[in-house]
């Protein structure tokens, strides 16, 4: 692509398209995605953000398209992750005297990353200011969205927020600015949202109140579309789907089985939780679960029922991992449920029981247990309210 992507005065798009299916994280992208880095070519020549670690030389040429590289003043991460802060080394080599913005705990992760440990770097908190010689550029700090190091860059003079992952999407486009889009774009984006920013909403919530005042007419991020036509819908997109809800309840059923019995108890109480329209999400524990998701799971529920089977007077598969993490979490506002079949001997909705009165939880005392693979013993319905204290 030689063509000029002119972003706002004298800031241009020097970023990557990859429009192969992009193996990414755990995921497949099946519209491939952008590396979206920037250059404000100013007195202080800055560049914000970089590509992935795969096209540092690409990146090198695009950007000599329109700068000398040795001539850059600045270089922005916001965000330390390898499809951004790939092309870093390769431009640090030829910008020798560029200075790095980023976070304090962005430069202890990019010194190790990249063994830049003898180069100058700028630290930023919250609201900090640079002038690169004919623009202002403000930075918020807004950890967690989605890693801890993260911050995002407001240009005063090009009313232009460069947040990286934030308001990205992942789609190889060529056109590069919403309004040029073919199709809708809402869809792509919220799918976005809601896999990289929604365990995070919390902080959502805060980043949206640092930019609340800012005059945004572009919202430039790292992956996908530029969002130059009506931007304001897309915070407002972030500001709906990440606000608490205020109504909705969400239960989880974590269980792990030996022959299925256990299994057929998580059916039936999906099945009445969502007969009173409770949002209920099952998840069969195995050996070797990733421990971080469920945990997320957990953060995410107002209820959780914990289930197995029983051999050898314990419990079966991977649940006994998860429960040990219980009692490192707050889960003080949550309601926690043990359920299971009797197996042999029965003793694995007792060991459960231990586990969760071992948390913060609040424990529902329940007969949640079959002693043959019928579904007779088991007491329905079970009666929640997921008020702390009013369970029974
Ligand atoms: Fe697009 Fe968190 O990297």
């Amino acid at each position: 692509m030689n063509k000029e992507v002119k972003v706002a005065d004298n800031a241009y798009w020097v970023g990557y398209v990859d429009d192969r299916k992009v193996p990414f994280h755990r995921l497949t992208l099946e519209k491939g995605t952008t590396y979206n880095s920037y250059l404000l070519k100013t007195e202080k020549a800055t560049v914000i953000d970089t590509v992935d670690i795969s096209f540092g030389k690409v990146f090198i040429d695009k950007l000599s398209e329109y700068i000398d590289p040795t001539e850059i003043k600045y270089i922005v991460i916001n965000h330390v992750e390898p499809d951004h802060s790939g092309g870093l080394p390769a431009l640090a080599n030829k910008a020798k005297d560029a200075v790095i913005v980023t976070t304090e705990l962005g430069a202890k992760e990019l010194k190790e990353m990249y063994r830049l440990h003898d180069r100058e770097f700028l630290i930023i908190k919250d609201g900090d200011k640079l002038d690169i010689g004919g623009k202002q550029l403000i930075f918020f700090e807004t950890p967690y969205l989605h890693t801890e190091e993260t911050m995002i860059t407001y240009c005063i003079e090009d009313k232009t927020l460069y947040p990286c992952d934030i308001f990205s999407s992942h789609v190889a486009t060529y056109e590069l600015f919403n309004d040029l889009a073919t199709e809708d774009i809402t869809e792509d984006f919220e799918v976005y949202y809601q896999l990289i920013m929604h365990p995070h909403r919390p902080y959502v919530q805060d980043m949206i109140e640092k930019i609340t005042n800012l005059e945004i007419e572009i919202i430039a991020p790292s992956h996908g579309y530029i969002l130059r036509d009506n931007p304001q819908k897309y915070i407002d997109i972030y500001d709906r789907m990440s606000k608490p809800a205020t109504e909705e309840k969400r239960a989880l059923i974590l269980y792990s089985t030996m022959t299925g019995n256990t299994r057929n108890i998580a059916k039936e109480l999906r099945k009445g939780l969502e007969e009173k329209a409770i949002d209920t999400k099952v998840i069969n524990i195995k050996k070797n679960v990733d421990i971080d998701e469920i945990k997320q799971e957990i953060e995410n529920s107002d209820a959780i029922f914990f289930g197995s089977s029983t051999r050898y007077a314990d419990m079966v598969g991977g649940l006994e991992e998860v429960l040990k993490e219980l009692a490192r979490m707050d889960l003080s506002d949550k309601l926690g449920i043990a359920f299971g079949s009797y197996g042999w001997s029965g003793e694995a909705v007792e060991v459960i029981n231990d586990y969760l009165k071992d948390s913060n939880l609040k424990v529902v005392d329940s007969s949640l247990i079959i002693k043959s693979t019928g579904m007779d013993d088991l007491k329905f319905p079970i009666r929640i309210k997921f008020s702390p204290g009013e369970a029974e």
